[in-house]
């Protein structure tokens, strides 16, 4: 059995359509001016009409893949962390394993919202550690798009789409340090789907009244948000015996820049050591963490031997850390 996990390789896909801020003013009613203030989003990608989850999922983890220089046979589980799947069921995992020939792999998709990354991180640690598995490989995708009610300028300005995707693997060296995960399913009203599922199934009513798409109380989960960042991040870094004043660069789930420079604030992380790509992309939930890990990697500001710290939170209410010694 291996002594620890680490994430031996990365990779990340977008879909080439980009979405300015001043392509939104011109289909609903908002400004520029705004969305970059509260939120720091200035574009997004949007996904074609006939892409689904599975198809981003796949660029971004044959790419992990390649840079882990791993077989796709070599796989013997993928978890896809999601809250867009292609379907209800199968799996999007499943279909990934298929499309991307991981025969050995056994498959499944979790739901932690935002925090799925690092949710899925734990879950792959926790098997690699127990001996189930050796190469895990962990995807965070969504295609949030198709969720959205493009006539709730609250909640459509946010959200976007995009895959990350992280080879987990046995080593012997430090890895996955610790991570930290929580809950609060009294926040769960504050961030929804309300229609689709067992409780209300789809109906002509729930199609008209847009019941399949994202309800959102953005300022509540706004002031739980940067609280609950730094309050995991501190329990993480303390399992391991660290203070995060050994933290050499945070990749922290780009929701809200407000959010993201407040959760720093309160750990003490300058700005220069947090990784911010919500300009680009806006919030692709599961998908942000593993995106944002993958460019932070890719463009040098981590390097091996660096105290990384990923942290996040979303639906559910949902909140997560992961500390990792960077060794790739
Ligand atoms: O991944 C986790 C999921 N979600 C989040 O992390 C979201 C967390 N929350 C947030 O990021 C912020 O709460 C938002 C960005 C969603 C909203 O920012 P806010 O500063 O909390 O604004 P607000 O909701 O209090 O709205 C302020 C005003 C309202 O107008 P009135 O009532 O003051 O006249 C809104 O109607 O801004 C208006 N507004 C907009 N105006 C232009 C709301 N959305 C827009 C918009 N464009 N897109």
């Amino acid at each position: 059995m291996s002594r620890s996990a680490g994430i031996i390789g990365t990779g990340s896909f977008l879909p080439e359509k980009i979405v300015t801020n001043y392509d939104l003013e011109k289909i609903m009613d908002t400004h520029n001016d705004w969305i970059v203030e509260r939120t720091g989003i200035q574009r997004r990608r949007i996904a074609e009409k006939d892409v689904a989850a599975s198809d981003l999922g796949v660029k971004a983890a044959t790419a992990a893949l390649e840079d882990a220089e791993v077989r796709a046979e070599d796989i013997d589980l993928i978890i896809t962390a999601t809250l867009s799947p292609d379907m209800n069921f199968p799996s999007t995992a499943c279909i990934i394993q298929e499309k991307i020939g991981a025969f050995n792999a056994a498959a499944f998709d979790l739901e932690a919202a935002c925090t799925g990354f690092i949710y899925a991180l734990t879950t792959a640690k926790a098997f690699i550690l127990s001996g189930q598995a050796q190469k895990v490989l962990v995807v965070g995708v969504e295609v949030l798009s198709k969720l959205i009610n493009w006539e709730d300028r609250k909640t459509a300005v946010l959200f976007a789409d995009g895959a990350g995707a992280a080879v987990v693997s046995g080593i012997e060296e430090a890895g996955i340090m610790s991570t930290a995960l929580g809950a609060d399913g009294k926040g769960g009203k504050f961030l929804y789907m309300p229609a689709g599922g067992s409780r209300m199934p789809a109906t002509r009513e729930t199609v008209d009244n847009k019941l399949h798409s994202i309800v959102m109380d953005g300022s509540e989960v706004f002031k739980f948000a940067a609280r609950k960042m730094a309050e995991v991040s501190e329990i993480a870094v303390r399992k391991c015996g660290m203070t995060l004043n050994e933290i050499d660069y945070m990749v922290p789930h780009q929701a809200n820049i407000r959010i993201i420079q407040n959760a720093a604030k309160r750990m003490s992380i300058p700005m220069e050591r947090v990784y911010l790509n919500i300009q680009e992309y806006g919030n692709m939930s599961a998908a942000s963490v593993p995106v944002a890990l993958d460019e932070a990697v890719k463009k040098g500001y981590v390097r091996n031997g660096d105290n990384l710290l990923l942290v996040g939170f979303g639906a559910g209410l949902t909140w997560g850390a992961a500390v990792i010694k960077w060794n790739k």
